[in-house]
């Protein structure tokens, strides 16, 4: 199993959105040895194919390898056995593909130590997109309604923007990993992030696993950037 993060640092997933292998081993290279999981999505895995994951394990840095299966259950089930053979310690797959693809990714990665996050409802999606694609819940209900459905398929974590660790905790108890990108230090540049949360925040509310790109890449110095992050998280969770 992927070990229980006993600090704050191995809490951050660092966002590595770069176009390619050389810019993302130089946005990577200061926080090696840190314990931060580095986050590897499709940006990156389409420009660099797995050959950017093993690299990265080369360099011995952890990853969470964030592509987002959606797929017919045996189609999943086999790119959950490829991203474990990658060594990713988490990947995703959407909720939407139904309750036999998310049992059949669960099992896929039994033994292989690597955790399967479900993404219930994208952070852009709306009310209003929902029901473009014939969905008429609410973004929290629907967000609830297909993490209970995972939940019933075995599934242990799963991606929720800021505003929905709350009523997931409700629903599901302290067992359920979240995963929780859309987090800002405070008084940092939000980007293009709109709903926001601070690290301290975030942490309070419940986030097992906070998702930060920018504030740490982008910073002067992301080593600093990150240990300041950590502090944060640390103080907060021991309030
Ligand atoms: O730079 P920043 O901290 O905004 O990066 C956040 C990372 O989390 C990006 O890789 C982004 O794609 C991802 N993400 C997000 N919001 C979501 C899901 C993923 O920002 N709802």
């Amino acid at each position: 199993m992927t070990a229980t993060p006993s600090t704050a640092k191995e809490k951050i997933i660092v966002a590595i959105d770069a176009p390619d292998a050389d810019a993302a081993k130089r946005l990577a290279d200061p926080l090696l040895g840190e314990g931060c999981l580095f986050k590897i999505g499709l940006q990156l895995f389409t420009a660099e194919g797995p050959s950017i994951v093993r690299d990265f394990k080369k360099l011995g840095a952890r990853v969470f390898l964030d592509l987002k299966f959606h797929d017919i259950p045996n189609t999943a089930k086999e790119a959950i056995h490829s991203a474990a053979s990658l060594g990713a310690e988490m990947t995703t797959i959407h909720l939407c593909g139904g309750p036999r693809m998310v049992a059949d990714s669960v099992t896929a990665a039994e033994g292989s130590g690597m955790l399967v996050l479900g993404v219930t409802v994208l952070t852009s999606m709306d009310a209003e997109s929902l029901v473009a694609v014939g969905v008429s819940a609410t973004p929290e209900n629907q967000v609830v309604h297909l993490a209970g459905m995972g939940r019933q398929q075995g599934l242990k974590g799963v991606v929720a923007s800021p505003r929905e660790i709350l009523p997931l905790r409700k629903n599901f108890g302290e067992d359920l990993v979240i995963v929780t990108p859309g987090v800002r230090p405070t008084g940092s540049d939000l980007g293009d992030q709109k709903r926001v949360m601070t690290p301290a925040e975030a942490v309070r509310a419940g986030a097992s696993y906070l998702v930060i790109g920018r504030p740490i890449t982008s910073a002067p110095s992301p080593v600093e950037a990150l240990r300041a992050i950590a502090d944060e998280m640390a103080n907060a969770s021991v309030q």
